[in-house]
């Protein structure tokens, strides 16, 4: 954290004010004191005025009311199986963990998951992103957003949702504070990428710092964070049943702030969201700028889930129509658009360019000089996935796991596409998978491909880091998704191949080389999200009724597209 701290290392002073708010059925619980609160900006440090967050935090919110109707369409057999006995209660009462024959790993993870705990004014708020003790924490301290998603889950399956809660709580905090970087104020629905809590044991404080992108890695901006948060709120309600804390005006509002970014009207001729370089969990210079998968998938989740927790009320039913009609347009043009399979391959491989009409059938311009050779090898005739990234007259053709998952667990793929996608894993098992799970991209770059695109990053050379390296937190996205499409197989295999060292080598961030067989050149060891995604993998093949809380059934009423010449032309 550099020195200065005068725009962006700042914690907020919270103004209150009198309203009151209803709680639904719980009766009356005062809550304004948290909805109103207006951020206001002060010097460098500001001080916190704890006791709205604190009353909320320890107010009746942990209360569970009746669960209500989660999703608005109607699931496919097999989910809502799973689904329905995923409404769990049992807050603050800790699960035994003895199903069937436990791993000697998961004793050694929650203890160590449990050790990553940060707390804010005693409260258990996130876990940090790594403790290894010998390498120098750098911004590993903090708590990342999208690290804190797998912890939370593994929290909330072993039912303790309260550090959920306060998480969700305290990050919403820092998205009301006005948020700088240099003379630019950031958008209001933006949320950190990261916080970290200060202790001064002298003045005996707690203050919380958050990082919005501004000082990790070169001005990076966290737009997954946001989907994360409203992604995690679903599981939080989803898991506990309370919906007191979706409920409350504060956490409706910061849905809308998150969502108007997304959704406010631009230049865009597409659904997807353009983005900048380094805005989600590959968080450097990758040449995934413009539309990268991770983000549309996260997307469209994060709509869906906002949709089941929206009030109509107010604007919100303008805003939930919205929600809708971008749904529609998001699915199918990543169905059409992004989606790749042998036959998909061979119809842009045979592209006529220049067509420049509405009866388009090349309609990004695609040059098929453009294909790279390795995709002709790689793709096999049964299976696909959702490539990288689409935009005019580019395709970047490689794998990305979290988009691909993602996809699968939103419903963003059809139940045919997520088969195909399961296809190609087990096609495709050493390249996608190898000896430690999983690849966060395939292929690497090296060369000249790997100078322009990365900067000549030396943390991303090929095989490596985000460069097509090993990370073991994909395993709970891996687990999730073949769950969800009937192939618990091939999670279980994963989870084999895991089990044989993640925990001997010290719970390592990633791994490097084709098969992932090396610690990682620069991996922290006992990262968090290792750690915990582990314990989730583990935790939903025990008890597959978990995946309620992070999968979303398939939307009926969402358009599969037609595949006809022009079919996106409607004009
Ligand atoms: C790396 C990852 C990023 C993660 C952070 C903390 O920068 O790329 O996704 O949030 O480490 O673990």
């Amino acid at each position: 954290m550099p020195t200065n701290m005068t725009s962006f290392a700042r914690t907020l002073t919270l103004e209150t004010n009198n309203d009151s708010y209803a709680s639904g059925d719980n009766g009356n619980v005062e809550f304004g004191r948290l909805m109103d609160l207006k951020p206001r900006q002060i010097e460098t440090q500001l001080s916190l005025d704890e006791r709205s967050i604190n009353d909320i935090i320890s107010s009746g919110l942990s209360s569970p009311r009746p669960p209500r109707q989660l999703e608005t369409a109607k699931s496919s057999e097999c989910l809502e199986a799973l689904l329905s006995p995923s409404i769990r209660s049992s807050a603050g009462t800790p699960r035994e963990y003895h199903a069937f024959e436990p791993h000697p790993m998961i004793a050694d993870a929650w203890e160590r998951l449990r050790l990553s705990m940060v707390f804010y004014r005693s409260r258990p708020v996130g876990t940090i992103a790594a403790l290894d003790p010998e390498e120098d924490s750098l911004n590993y301290n903090q708590v990342f957003v999208r690290d804190f998603v797998p912890s939370a889950l593994a929290f909330l399956m072993n039912g303790e949702p309260e550090i959920v809660k306060n998480f969700l709580l305290r990050t919403l905090q820092l998205q009301s504070v006005e948020k700088r970087i240099d003379c630019f104020t950031l958008g209001e629905g933006v949320m950190p990428a990261s916080f970290k809590v200060l202790h001064d044991p002298v003045r005996k404080t707690d203050t919380m710092i958050a990082d919005f992108g501004e000082s990790a890695i070169g001005r990076v901006a966290p737009v997954d964070s946001g989907f994360w948060w409203i992604i995690l709120l679903r599981a939080y309600t989803k898991s506990t049943g309370d919906y007191t804390l979706a409920d409350m005006p504060d956490c409706q509002r910061g849905m809308r702030l998150i969502l108007y970014l997304c959704l406010a009207d631009g230049f865009d001729t597409f659904p997807t969201l353009l983005c900048a370089d380094g805005c989600c969990m590959v968080d450097r210079r990758m040449g995934i700028y413009g539309y990268p998968i991770e983000i549309q998938s996260l997307f469209f989740m994060a709509l869906r889930s906002a949709k089941s927790l929206i009030k109509a009320d107010g604007d919100g039913k303008e805003f939930l129509e919205k929600i809708d009609k971008r749904l529609h347009a998001l699915s199918y043009h990543m169905r059409e658009y992004f989606w790749l399979d042998h036959q998909q391959l061979n119809n842009i491989y045979r592209f006529k360019t220049e067509e420049y009409s509405h009866t388009a059938v090349n309609k990004f311009n695609v040059i098929p000089d453009s294909i790279p050779d390795w995709i002709f090898d790689f793709l096999p005739l049964k299976g696909g996935f959702f490539i990288g990234n689409v935009s005019p007259a580019r395709m970047d053709f490689r794998w990305f796991a979290i988009g691909n998952f993602m996809a699968i667990l939103g419903s963003l793929a059809t139940a045919d596409q997520a088969s195909a996608i399961m296809d190609l894993l087990e096609a495709r098992w050493p390249e996608l998978v190898g000896d430690m799970p999983l690849k966060v991209s395939y292929p690497a770059m090296e060369g000249h491909e790997w100078r322009i695109i990365t900067g000549c990053d030396p943390k991303n050379t090929r095989w490596s880091y985000h460069n097509a390296g090993s990370w073991p937190v994909i395993l709970w996205m891996l687990t999730a998704a073949c769950i969800k499409a009937g192939r618990p197989q091939i999670a279980r295999r994963a989870i084999e191949q895991v089990e044989t060292r993640l925990s001997a080598d010290g719970w390592p961030e990633y791994y490097d080389g084709k098969l992932g067989r090396y610690v990682g050149k620069q991996a922290r060891k006992f990262q968090t999200w290792s750690i915990a995604g582990y314990l989730v993998a583990k935790m939903m093949l025990e008890d597959p009724s978990h995946l309620g809380m992070i999968g979303l059934e398939e939307d009926k009423k969402i358009q599969k597209p037609s595949l006809t010449r022009s079919a996106s032309w409607t004009a």
